[in-house]
């Protein structure tokens, strides 16, 4: 049932154009110029007259809620909260009767954002789930949601179920925004029309999965490795130092590139590889003096840049390309290669990419 591959992680990183074209599927009418999401319809104004919307996930789907934060507030601008379910659930926290409450969880069963949601609820907060799993008692409990459709995901390592929550929060907030008139018809159709090239985007960074091989080959060895990245590919970082802790046991940091000199640039040597997303966008000069910065404490330099980029690609040690898109869909092309590099490192090392040590898929205790 690997389909050919060795591992269900690699089987479900390469699922994620279908994945993602799954979860669009039925819900982006170019014709129509519109976006139906037939679970939230009826909350569609709730959100669009949001106090506040908070998200509440662990792990990955927490780094899902952080891009959403990204999306909602840019598109929306309706301010925009995301919370360690396990803290916000000791926390006492704040909530107002019209504040919306979304759980992000693959699974459903995560004990911790269950009882997030269960305060959410008691304090009169509209809650919604953005789950995977069908029937799951995150999606029952919540007053609606959108499912993904990423189908199931075995790999401990989340993949293709992190990219469908970005699509769904995309989804989610591109509707709000065009909704409530934060973005006007004819942005919201060329949101739309990009939007539904994603698909075609991804499968193009997998068609050069073999560069991942070949940049895993040379730092399978590291003891420790930074991630950085801006804006919305901020999460970008803190997920992809997520995967290679997870499942290759390498000491991993993400940060958002500008943090480094408040601290972790002091880490920096010629045995630190540093996993820079550089795709062209607002951020990009920023990034550029930050890779500036490794260089010069002669850290090595492993770019996620733009097809056709010329300044980094002279200064990193190694570059991946991602097709160029709209700054807010980034996330769904600039994780993949991520993904790909700690798959073949935890390979490389003879981890068990699938089950990693001390991990279970879905964590029902707190
Ligand atoms: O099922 P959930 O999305 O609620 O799970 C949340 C986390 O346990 C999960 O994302 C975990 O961090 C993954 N192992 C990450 O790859």
């Amino acid at each position: 049932e690997k389909g050919g591959y060795d591992h269900f992680m690699l089987k479900e990183i390469y699922e994620q154009p279908k994945s993602i074209k799954d979860t669009m599927r039925g819900r982006i009418h170019l014709d129509k110029g519109l976006i139906a999401l037939g679970g939230i319809r009826d909350y569609e104004r709730a959100l669009a007259n949001a106090r506040r919307i908070i998200f509440v996930a662990c792990g990955t789907s927490w780094h899902a809620g952080l891009v959403a934060e990204y999306l909602f507030e840019e598109l929306t601008r309706i301010p925009v909260e995301v919370e360690y379910a396990s803290e916000f659930r000791y926390r006492n926290p704040i909530i107002y009767d019209d504040d919306i409450v979304i759980a992000i969880s693959q699974s459903g069963e995560t004990a911790d954002t269950l009882a997030a949601l269960e305060i959410a609820k008691q304090k009169g907060a509209t809650t919604l789930g953005i789950c995977n799993v069908v029937g799951s008692t995150i999606s029952r409990v919540t007053d609606a949601g959108a499912y993904t459709h990423a189908g199931p995901e075995i790999g401990v390592a989340s993949t293709k179920a992190f990219t469908a929550q970005v699509t769904v929060a995309t989804l989610m907030a591109l509707h709000i925004a065009h909704f409530k008139g934060s973005i006007n018809t004819s942005q919201f159709n060329r949101y739309l029309f990009e939007f539904q090239s994603i698909p075609d985007k991804v499968e193009r960074v997998l068609e050069k999965a073999a560069e991942s091989k070949v940049i895993a080959e040379i730092y399978k060895d590291a003891t420790n490795a930074l991630f950085l990245g801006r804006g919305i590919n901020f999460p970008v970082a803190l997920e992809g130092a997520l995967k290679l802790k997870e499942i290759s046991y390498i000491h991993a940091e993400g940060y958002p590139a500008a943090e480094m000199k408040h601290g972790p640039i002091a880490l920096i040597d010629e045995n630190m590889p540093v996993f820079v997303i550089a795709n062209q966008g607002p951020s990009y000069k920023k990034v550029v003096s930050n890779i500036e910065e490794v260089k010069a404490r002669s850290g090595k330099v492993i770019a996620i840049v733009t097809e056709g980029d010329k300044d980094v690609k002279d200064m990193a040690d190694y570059s991946f390309e991602v097709p160029e898109c709209d700054e807010l869909f980034t996330p769904l092309l600039t994780v993949v290669p991520l993904q790909l590099i700690s798959y073949h490192v935890a390979v490389m090392r003879g981890c068990n990419v699938d089950q990693p040590r001390n991990l279970a898929k879905s964590v029902t205790v707190e």
